[in-house]
């Protein structure tokens, strides 16, 4: 590192510390956030050295990234994208691929999702022409059950999408099996669960495939961004196709020949010898991500283990805090399950004598941010209505979350104090309703 690197990156330490003001906790007047990112000097310097190395597109920081990150996701291959919902893109889109022979699925062919959840783990699903077959969810997991899943396969069912909701796994192992058994292929969506187990075993690590996003609220973050897993070589292969474009070529940017025989391909009807750089053999997009990202993303990944401690420290602690209340169902992990928690989910029980929005508006009035299950049940939204899809069973779970649900934050940034004042203020509000 030049001395002139080392000056400018020793300023930006210091500028990091100059902005570090001592914040004290105000009770009713600081915002309690119910997600963000916790960015330290390290990031602040990660990126700024990425950006005075001028590394704006995707090149070697990201390539890092993807390998540090699949090995703690223990998957043989991760490949970054620009957001979460690109990644469930892309890992959808993959399982359309004509490489995938018999496995590969076609319009028309069904996908099981959950209908109480994130827009985006669905809509790559209707973006492929596939039909989604909507499930119902448990309270207090907010995960479906492998019953569930397995009365909902028909003679179309090819694929299964789902979320571990709010860091919450599914029973994965089960699905796994149900899927392996039926002959369908599994997307994990673990956008809000990285580090969450079953089984003693990392979730994103069951499936075909697993995505995971990067946006600030989430366990790690690059600002934008996300990942798409797998260690599915020939999936891996797919995956970066249609994320670069489309392209059969897989050399870096910068990269001209590393297969030795970038003109010695005939594919489709192109004369012999087109250069490999410039075939297509997938209708692809571009949804690559920058180095830039990469750089605060492996800085970000080295606190992975004190974040995940902290989610779960906070959630433990809204959970004991709020144990005896009435009218509150509290949330449940997964039975053998280890939530990296992403948010602290309350449902309002319907005879209650009192209503979700008075609750939400009391706590929002002190300054405790709150958050739908995104967006409930999905089949009510109006982006939905004229859209091909299948409900097995009924979704009364979904509708009640769709109206009695709502989650509080257990991110990394939150104190004891701030937990303490959310329980305080819950607390408080009920024991006032009569
Ligand atoms: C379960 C789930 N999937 C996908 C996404 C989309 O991620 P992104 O915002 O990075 O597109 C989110 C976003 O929070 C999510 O919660």
């Amino acid at each position: 590192m030049s001395d002139l690197t080392t000056d400018i990156l020793d300023g930006v330490r210091k500028y990091h510390q100059d902005r570090q003001e001592q914040r004290e906790f105000v009770p009713g007047t600081t915002e309690i956030w119910p997600s963000g990112a916790v960015l330290t000097e390290e990031d602040r310097t990660a990126l700024v050295e990425a950006a005075l190395e001028m590394r704006i597109a995707s090149g070697g920081i990201s390539r890092r990234f993807e390998s540090a990150f699949a090995r703690r996701m223990r998957r043989r291959k991760a490949h970054l994208t620009n957001s979460g919902s690109s990644a469930n893109l892309l890992a959808v889109s993959a399982l359309t691929s004509h490489l995938l022979g018999d496995r590969q699925l076609r319009p028309g062919d069904e996908v099981i999702t959950v209908a109480a959840g994130f827009p985006t783990t669905v809509n790559p699903i209707l973006q492929n022409g596939l039909v989604p077959v909507f499930v119902d969810v448990e309270l207090r997991t907010y995960n479906t059950t492998v019953e569930r899943v397995a009365e909902a396969i028909g003679p179309r069912t090819r694929a299964i999408v789902m979320a571990h909701t709010l860091g919450n796994p599914f029973e994965a192992a089960e699905i796994a099996r149900l899927a392996e058994e039926r002959e369908l292929l599994l997307v994990e969506d673990t956008c809000d669960a990285v580090d969450s187990t079953y089984d003693g075993q990392r979730v994103g690590s069951f499936g075909d495939l697993c995505t995971v996003s990067f946006y600030p609220a989430h366990h790690l973050t690059m600002g934008e961004g996300g990942c798409v897993l797998t260690s599915n070589l020939v999936l891996a292969r797919i995956v970066e196709s249609l994320r670069d474009w489309g392209r059969d070529c897989w050399c870096e940017p910068g990269e001209s020949d590393t297969c030795r025989k970038r003109f010695g391909y005939q594919m489709g009807t192109l004369p012999a010898g087109y250069d490999h750089k410039y075939i297509f053999s997938h209708v692809g997009y571009n949804l690559k991500s920058t180095d830039l990202q990469a750089a605060l993303g492996l800085s970000q990944l080295d606190k992975l283990d004190g974040f995940s401690s902290a989610r779960r420290r906070n959630w433990r602690r809204l959970r004991e805090g709020l144990a005896d209340l009435p009218w509150l169902l509290l949330p449940e992990p997964t039975p053998r399950s280890d939530p990296s928690w992403f948010g602290f989910a309350l449902t309002v029980d319907p005879q209650a004598p009192f209503s979700r929005a008075q609750l939400v508006s009391f706590l929002e009035a002190r300054k405790i941010g709150t958050r739908r299950l995104f967006a409930g049940n999905l089949t009510r939204h109006p982006a939905y209505a004229d859209r091909p899809h299948r409900v097995s069973g009924d979704l009364v779970n979904s509708d009640l979350v769709t109206e009695h649900t709502f989650w509080v934050g257990v991110y990394p940034g939150l104190t004891e104090e701030m937990i303490d004042y959310v329980v305080e203020s819950i607390t408080e509000f009920v024991g006032s309703q009569r």
